[in-house]
């Protein structure tokens, strides 16, 4: 028996450059896609209390948001919008005037590279809060919500939006997005699938940014994923690739590294992973009170995202990320 062990991995670990030659999971500006919050009216630029560093913009100041993240090299924004009038159908989501097609449009006219992805709900511009149509008994009437996606996936679709992701988590949302933009003529505009959402305790600091309460205190168990399956998860990602689905994406991310995995290796198209509002506002409020390194938990956090099987990030640090990067 030898004294001392052959295997010897800290002989790779020894200094920086040899970490790096043997690194196996790099993340780049271009993976990630930045969220942004679009409100009526110009010159506005509004904090979001509970996720510092990330604003409610008009059209205008978002324009300039994009162009910056353009510019730093980040793959693309993903879109919500703050209607001024919310109703119980949610037609603003859909309207050609609405203030995410307007945005769009804008978007499209003065970057038309920057890859532009919608998120499709009707959450934020619902008043009861909900991500679709209610029945008279108060729960989500699936079958009309799709309808009404279709909708809104056809009008920002027309509007110029390059990739629609529905995020409402009803049945089927895929195939009748698909059908109804191959009838409108957008056959190239692709889909971005939610395949496994869950029902998080971590959207609360989003609820802000986007101001939305479900009304009655409610909740939305009954169409989002409960946190303790995960096999569901990839009965539904089979189900959103056969109607259609050209990515799929999890969310959250860091409480789901198991479920990123576990897609990855069923699927062969794109995989996202939202690190969303909550995985956030954690970060920069343990930075905040210096009881951990924001910069080195955030490029952490990000990694093991990608090193867990996404390929793409959708993420509040994007901005920061690539400014560091650039540093
Ligand atoms: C709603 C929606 C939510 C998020 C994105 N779309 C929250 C919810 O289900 O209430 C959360 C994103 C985040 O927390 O960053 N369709
Ligand atoms: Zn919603």
């Amino acid at each position: 028996m030898p004294k001392f062990p052959a295997y010897r991995p800290r002989r790779l670990r020894r200094t920086e450059p040899i970490r790096s030659l043997v690194r196996e999971t790099a993340v780049h500006p271009s993976d990630l896609i930045l969220p942004l919050f679009v409100v009526e009216g110009t010159g506005v630029r509004r904090a979001i209390g509970s996720m510092p560093g990330v604003e409610q913009t008009s059209e205008d100041e978002l324009l300039r948001d994009a162009r910056e993240a353009a510019g730093l090299g980040i793959g693309g924004v993903l879109l919500f919008g703050i209607p001024a009038h919310k109703d119980p159908e949610g037609t603003a989501g859909y309207d050609e005037d609405g203030v995410v097609q307007r945005a769009v449009r804008r978007l499209k006219a003065e970057l038309p590279e920057l890859v532009v992805i919608t998120d499709v709900c009707l959450c934020e511009y619902t008043s009861h809060g909900h991500c679709g149509i209610l029945d008279g008994r108060g729960s989500v009437d699936n079958d009309r919500t799709l309808e009404v996606y279709a909708k809104a996936a056809v009008a920002q679709a027309t509007a110029g939006a390059h990739v629609c992701a529905p995020s409402g988590m009803m049945d089927g949302p895929v195939g009748v997005i698909r059908a109804a933009l191959d009838g409108a003529g957008h056959t190239n505009t692709a889909i971005l699938a939610y395949s496994a959402k869950y029902a998080s305790g971590l959207y609360g600091p989003f609820r802000d940014a986007v101001d939305v309460q479900i009304i009655g205190g409610g909740d939305r168990k009954g169409y989002q994923q409960d946190w303790r399956n995960s096999r569901e998860a990839l009965v539904e990602v089979a189900a959103d690739i056969e109607q259609g689905a050209d990515m799929v994406r999890v969310k959250p991310a860091l409480a789901y590294l198991d479920v990123i995995s576990a897609v990855r290796s069923v699927v062969d198209v794109p995989v996202a992973a939202y690190h969303v509002s909550g995985e956030y506002a954690m970060i920069k409020a343990a930075a905040a009170n210096g009881w951990i390194d924001h910069d080195a938990v955030a490029i952490e956090q990000l990694t093991a995202i990608k090193r867990a099987g996404a390929d793409i990030i959708l993420t509040y640090l994007a901005r920061w990320f690539a400014e560091s990067a650039r540093r």
